[in-house]
């Protein structure tokens, strides 16, 4: 019988792309096809027991031990530094964190810059090493209307196609950090399932492309 180990996997069409990864490398769970909102799934043989966590939260179950692996995007863990051990990059969900400001946006040094993002502690950090003066605008989704309706100054976001930005007359203007899925583990789970969770590792290792 093998130890099971606990997979968080960020609930979305990433999660879908990151089990079929899972599965490819031999730790599939035919019953996560099943119609519902069942959000727990096991399979018994290949020793896993998947469950769908919102994205965000991926980090803090694996970081307390709830789960013992899980995948969470890079821009999360830069941003809330979870205690836990990053095993690999799946070159999944790749994007970046960027700045961007309106077209023809000029920045005032003389004055304070207002930053609207989802990532206050990424931003801070940014600026803070280019001594730049800042104030945060923490908010939760839709960050690209802040400078549009004059509520910041620029804004600290992911950027993928650029679509959005472009569709709503901004531009990036520098990237902070690439971003994609990482492979993440609890630190005594690593420990105590090691021989496990590195066959999952090497697995999923043999996946990436
Ligand atoms: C993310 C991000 C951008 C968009 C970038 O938003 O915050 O808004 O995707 O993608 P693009 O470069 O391909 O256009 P998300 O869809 O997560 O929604 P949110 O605005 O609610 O955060």
């Amino acid at each position: 019988m093998k130890t099971t180990i606990d997979i968080a996997l960020p609930k979305g069409r990433l999660g879908d792309k990151v089990y079929a990864m899972f599965a490819a490398a031999g730790f599939e769970c035919p019953s996560i096809h099943e119609p519902g909102r069942r959000l727990v799934f096991e399979n018994p043989e290949c020793g896993v027991r998947y469950f769908w966590v919102k994205p965000s939260d991926v980090a803090i179950y694996v970081e307390r031990g709830a789960a013992d692996i899980g995948v969470a995007g890079k821009d999360i863990l830069l941003e809330y530094t979870p205690n836990v051990y990053e095993l690999l990059d799946l070159r999944m969900g790749v994007c970046r964190m960027a700045v961007a400001a309106p077209k023809g946006f000029r920045d005032n040094t003389e004055t304070t810059l207002r930053v609207a993002t989802k990532f206050p502690h990424i931003a801070g950090t940014y600026y803070a090493g280019r001594c730049r003066d800042i104030d945060v605008i923490k908010l939760n989704g839709s960050i690209e209307l802040a400078p549009l309706l004059g509520l910041s100054d620029v804004i600290v976001d992911i950027v993928e196609t650029g679509t959005t930005l472009l569709e709503n007359g901004l531009e990036p203007l520098e990237t902070i950090v690439p971003i994609s899925a990482r492979l993440i583990a609890n630190k005594s789970s690593y420990r105590f399932k090691y021989q496990r969770i590195e066959e999952i590792r090497a697995g999923l290792s043999g996946q990436v492309r």
